[in-house]
């Protein structure tokens, strides 16, 4: 961020305690996404895309909107390909299973969350066959050994685009390049990365993003999913839920055609009004804007825990190569007790622990006992950052 650039913060008044829980969720949210939430419910409220009267057909319209701007947001022509969901990991789940048969080989990374990790083993038992590509102790993942994992029947590559962990950022525009050069599905878990990191499917060769809406892109819980390219027919995705959708009521099986085939059931239309307001907030303020502070924050933070006696950093330790995702051990304390004595004596919000990835903390070194996480958001002040390095500079101190 230039020094010029007006500061973002100041969303509402947090008082009590310093959130440095980002990664896990954003928070605050602009007041506009509350404000949607609640026009939705006071004002529309009808089911969308069901009834065809005017409340019906306003609910279908905020809907609508909502696909536009996230397929604008990811380069994807057609907002109709934009599924709507729970979340990413529903978005993931759509994706591995629907695609992959008996027979099938998956590449992924050693820096996977959960979400990707157990389809993948559930998937295993189906005769699904995965390799993990090994990323080296940065959490960075080498090109090279992508290629050595390569096998005849290899279909689908996953990775998450920025390690919910360390905040490493991978280059998805080269695996995606290599993804392509072998004809070989490339999905993308954008969870930490959707609304602050630019992503652009087509320049990416990305085949399936999926997306979350509670993290970077502002929005409520519980409203998510996955992008699907035109490199995707539907009829070769199998829908994991079957169910009414409000078109050819007069048929008994799924439809063929997006996203009816893969949505059914009424849709979380309350937090795609939110998250539809959040987007065009990001819009507004600009996502390099966001980035920029967030880098700026991220920077005085790494800064300030290397200097640190008796703190230890993981991953890239440089605010270009990751998210506003930092996280640290103190020699000496435990990871959990770090936690606990951050928010009861200091009022700072984090996550300790193996963050639902253990993959990743083995690939950094810190499995089983993991380690404290500062998840950095737009509404975060440096003041935020001054204070916790002041907070684990005391309980450092403690036991040097
Ligand atoms: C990289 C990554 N993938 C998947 C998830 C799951 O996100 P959600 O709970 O929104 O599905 C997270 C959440 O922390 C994540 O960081």
């Amino acid at each position: 961020m230039t020094s010029s650039s007006p500061a973002l913060p100041s969303s509402k008044t947090r008082d009590s305690a310093i959130y440095l829980d980002n990664a896990a969720t954003s928070w605050p949210k602009p007041p506009e996404v509350a404000l949607a939430m609640t026009h939705f419910i006071e004002e529309i409220g009808a089911n969308p895309g069901r009834s065809g009267h005017r409340l019906s057909i306003e609910a279908a319209r905020v809907m609508f909107a909502a696909r536009e701007a996230i397929a604008e947001l990811f380069g994807e022509n057609d907002p109709l390909r934009v599924i709507f969901g729970l979340n990413v990991t529903d978005g993931i789940n759509l994706a591995l299973h629907g695609l992959l048969k008996p027979g099938d080989h998956v590449i992924t990374s050693s820096m996977e969350h959960n979400s990707v990790m157990r389809p993948l083993n559930d998937l295993s038992e189906q005769g699904v066959d995965f390799t993990q590509a090994v990323c080296n102790s940065e959490g960075v993942l080498d090109l090279s050994s992508i290629e050595t994992a390569l096998r005849s029947n290899t279909r689908v590559i996953v990775i998450n685009h920025a390690s919910n962990v360390c905040g490493t950022i991978q280059p998805i525009a080269e695996i995606g390049q290599l993804a392509r050069r072998h004809n070989l599905i490339f999905l993308v878990d954008a969870a930490q990365t959707a609304g602050v990191i630019p992503i652009d499917m087509q320049h990416d060769h990305i085949d399936l993003l999926a997306f979350t809406g509670h993290k970077s892109l502002y929005g409520p819980m519980g409203v998510g999913g996955l992008i699907v390219s035109e490199r995707v027919d539907p009829v070769n995705m199998h829908p994991s839920r079957q169910g009414g959708t409000g078109s050819r009521s007069e048929r008994e099986v799924q439809p063929d055609f997006f996203p009816d085939r893969f949505e059914c059931g009424t849709p979380n239309a309350v937090g795609v009004a939110g998250l539809l307001a959040a987007m065009q907030w990001i819009n507004e303020q600009g996502m390099n804007k966001i980035r920029m502070h967030e880098e700026r924050l991220c920077a005085e933070l790494l800064q300030g825990l290397l200097c640190i006696p008796g703190v230890k950093v993981y991953g890239p330790q440089n605010a270009e190569k990751q998210t506003g995702v930092v996280s640290f051990n103190i020699q000496g304390i435990e990871a959990s007790t770090v936690g606990l004595r951050l928010d009861d004596e200091f009022g700072i919000l984090c996550r300790v622990g193996l963050h639902c990835a253990p993959s990743a903390h083995r690939t950094l070194g810190t499995f089983p006992k993991g380690n404290v996480r500062f998840g950095i958001g737009a509404f975060n002040t440096i003041e935020d950052i001054h204070q916790a390095l002041q907070a684990v500079s005391q309980l450092a101190k403690e036991v040097s």
